[in-house]
């Protein structure tokens, strides 16, 4: 892992780190605006994020999702009576200690439990007032973060990459679609994504990964409604297999895009 790094840009504080495992290379970030912490970074990395936080005047917590990079150091700012807020769906989960598989807990590391608080639909800061919006696709338990006196979007793992090569078992590719449509329909520009970073020109971003995944859309239906099998379309589309697959014996696999397609046409 490279050094822990925090910079300005505009009201928000960006703070994250590089991970190198695996042959895998992987930004993660948190960003602090208004006493507002969205998302806390992976437990793996508690003392370079919880020794940042400790030095910042946090109020209050939004996870964006419950992922472990998300809200691994979660449990420790609630030990710090700070409150953690997360969609419904996942509060039940936050209670629990993660099982990962293993390489999940190598590259982020588990994350005991903790009591989160279930979001309204704006989140009020000292200075500002934050829309809480659903946006499933990537887990069911997505949110973003608006800031409409900004124009920018906290996006945790809805952008990361406009040309989408491998996903989860469980996302949905064309809810995902449904929730990238619904953000554009906010007046933004810039994008605070979990683990791209800064997005400057995220709305060009969001409508490149629209168009990118709505062509895919179309190539994988046309290819299935001509007998293509699962197995083939992915091959003809995807080959060589991302490297992802393997490290994470295929629970990220760039099958599972053409299998959502599909199954959630
Ligand atoms: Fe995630």
């Amino acid at each position: 892992m490279s050094g822990f790094r925090i910079h300005n840009h505009g009201d928000v504080l960006c703070a994250g780190t590089t991970i190198k495992m695996f042959g895998v290379r992987l930004d993660v970030f948190t960003y602090l605006a208004d006493g507002l912490l969205v998302d806390t970074g992976p437990s793996r990395y508690a003392r370079q994020f919880t020794g940042f936080f400790q030095n910042q005047p946090i109020r209050q917590v939004a996870l964006t999702h419950c992922h472990e990079d998300h809200s691994g150091n979660a449990p420790w700012l609630v030990g710090q009576g700070i409150p953690v807020f997360v969609h419904q769906a996942a509060l039940a989960i936050c209670q629990e200690r993660t099982k990962l598989p293993l390489y999940r807990r190598c590259f982020w590391g588990e994350r005991s439990g903790f009591r989160a608080q279930p979001f309204d639909n704006i989140l009020e800061t000292d200075r500002k007032k934050w829309q809480v919006i659903e946006l499933p696709g990537h887990s069911p338990d997505h949110v973003a973060l608006y800031d409409a006196s900004n124009g920018a979007f906290f996006t945790g793992d809805l952008v990361v990459t406009p040309k989408t090569r491998v996903i989860f078992k469980w996302e949905n590719i064309p809810q995902t679609i449904r929730s990238l449509r619904h953000l554009m329909a906010y007046d933004f520009q810039t994008v605070y994504c979990a683990h791209a970073g800064v997005l400057a020109d995220g709305r060009k971003v969001v409508e490149r990964k629209i168009a990118f995944l709505e062509e895919l859309t179309g190539r994988v239906l046309s290819m299935y409604q001509k007998g293509w099998d699962i197995r083939a379309i992915d091959r003809a589309i995807f080959s060589p297999q991302p490297f992802l697959a393997f490290i994470t014996g295929k629970e990220m696999a760039s099958e599972h895009i053409i299998k959502s397609i599909i199954h959630h046409r």
